[in-house]
């Protein structure tokens, strides 16, 4: 499916926020942190940084992502979400690759996701394995009791952008 890639505006607040709760996948304080996000951002915060999919004017997916404070050259994706509706058609794909080409063109070397362990997480961990990422730690039990931190890394430095960007 084609979409086109923007920045994510004031305008679009809402329907980000509907987005991400919509996946079903995020508590809700989870989903204010991105809101909380994307409003640091708007307020020239350089630390996070959005890129919005849109069908015509509707948003229909967004990353979010920012340099790994107190690091040389990494990087922490920190959302990315596609409408519940309009996945596995691309969307996902686009704006990772958009993201990391930003990321390379600003000379960074790693991105690291974090993510869950839970069943309903399965399509997001395979959708980084599918991207090249490769999961490189695990956290027992640190989201709660059972549900474990997965950290995933690409290490842009070692074409593996260049491999998976057909
Ligand atoms: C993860 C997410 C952003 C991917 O976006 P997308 O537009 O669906 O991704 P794409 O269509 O580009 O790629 C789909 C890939 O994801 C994986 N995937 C997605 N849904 C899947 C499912 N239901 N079952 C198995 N694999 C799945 C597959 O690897 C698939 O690749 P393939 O089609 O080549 O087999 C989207 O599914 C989403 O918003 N999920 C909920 C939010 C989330 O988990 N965000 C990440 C944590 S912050």
């Amino acid at each position: 499916m084609s979409c086109s890639l923007r920045p994510v505006g004031r305008a679009q607040r809402a329907r980000l926020e509907r987005l991400t709760a919509a996946t079903g996948l995020f508590r809700p304080e989870e989903v204010a942190t991105a809101v909380e996000l994307l409003d640091a951002s708007l307020a020239g915060d350089d630390d996070y940084r959005f890129l919005g999919a849109y069908d015509g004017d509707e948003l229909i997916g967004y990353a979010c992502w920012g340099p790994t404070p107190g690091t040389l050259g990494t990087a922490d994706l920190y959302w990315i979400v596609v409408d519940a509706a309009r996945q596995r058609r691309g969307i996902g794909t686009e704006l990772l690759k958009a993201v990391e080409e930003r990321l390379s063109a600003d000379a960074c070397r790693l991105i690291v996701v974090e993510t869950s362990s839970r069943a309903d997480y399965a399509p997001t961990r395979a959708f980084y394995e599918r991207r090249g990422y490769a999961r490189v730690a695990t956290i027992a039990g640190y989201y709660a009791p059972g549900d474990d931190l997965a950290i995933y890394l690409k290490d842009l430095r070692n074409g593996v952008l260049a491999r998976t960007a057909s």
